[in-house]
């Protein structure tokens, strides 16, 4: 059993990669990931997730085309601090990477069920967590695709569309922004016997 510090570093040091290379990966640590990702809490247990997983081929180059599409479209309308922050972290409407990672996963959420939005991302948290402690890499990428993305890979139409990702071991010379958190002070609010509402008293050191 991991300590929970181990855990609280593996959380620290996983980074979204998005430059991740063709390299094969070993299948047991994919389906380890994946069974993390089918253990996640959901709304009546009813695990609305459905994953799709998609191997390098000639879809890969229609999907590409897809996604640039999309975030051609959703950076011309985005406001500018977004697309400062897309500039700052060298996100730009191309996507190689639905090319060149060994595996692309899309995850769906099934509308019909209760709590589908909620549970469907505790499982993707759960996916790419897992993905860092077998050393892998990827990018939760939600481009804005459409029912013609359920009908390209012959999905149910009422499957809704959450993420895109790439998985397999990333470039180790990807250059990657520091990107902060804030505190549980800054972020947590403790309210007291009393009904009084302060910040969270922290009492162990926080690297941001
Ligand atoms: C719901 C969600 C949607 C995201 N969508 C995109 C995206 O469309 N494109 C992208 O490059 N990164 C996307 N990201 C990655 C975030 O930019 C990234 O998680 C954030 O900057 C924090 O960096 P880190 O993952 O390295 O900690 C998304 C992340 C989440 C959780």
């Amino acid at each position: 059993m991991a300590r929970p510090e181990d855990y609280l570093e593996l959380l620290r040091r996983r980074r979204s990669r998005r430059e991740i290379t063709p390299s094969p990966v070993e299948p047991e640590k994919m389906e380890r990931a994946l069974q993390a990702a089918m253990r996640a809490a959901s709304g009546a247990n009813a695990q609305p997730w459905e994953y799709v997983l998609i191997e390098r081929g000639p879809l890969r180059e229609r999907i590409r085309e897809m996604c640039q599409a999309a975030d051609v479209e959703f950076h011309r309308r985005s406001p500018a601090w977004l697309r400062e922050f897309f500039s700052t972290h060298a996100i730009t409407p191309v996507k190689q990477f639905t090319q060149d990672a060994p595996w692309l996963v899309a995850v769906f959420g099934r509308r019909d069920l209760p709590f589908w939005l909620q549970s469907v991302w505790l499982s993707v948290a759960n996916f790419i967590n897992a993905l860092e402690a077998e050393g892998l890499h990827s990018l939760t990428y939600s481009p804005s695709l459409d029912r013609r993305f359920n009908a390209l890979l012959g999905v149910d139409e009422n499957w809704s569309f959450q993420a895109l990702l790439p998985v397999g071991y990333g470039n180790e010379h990807e250059k990657l922004e520091p990107r902060p958190r804030h505190s549980p002070a800054e972020k947590v609010q403790v309210i007291d016997a009393a009904g009084r509402l302060s910040p969270f008293v922290q009492r162990l050191p926080f690297e941001p």
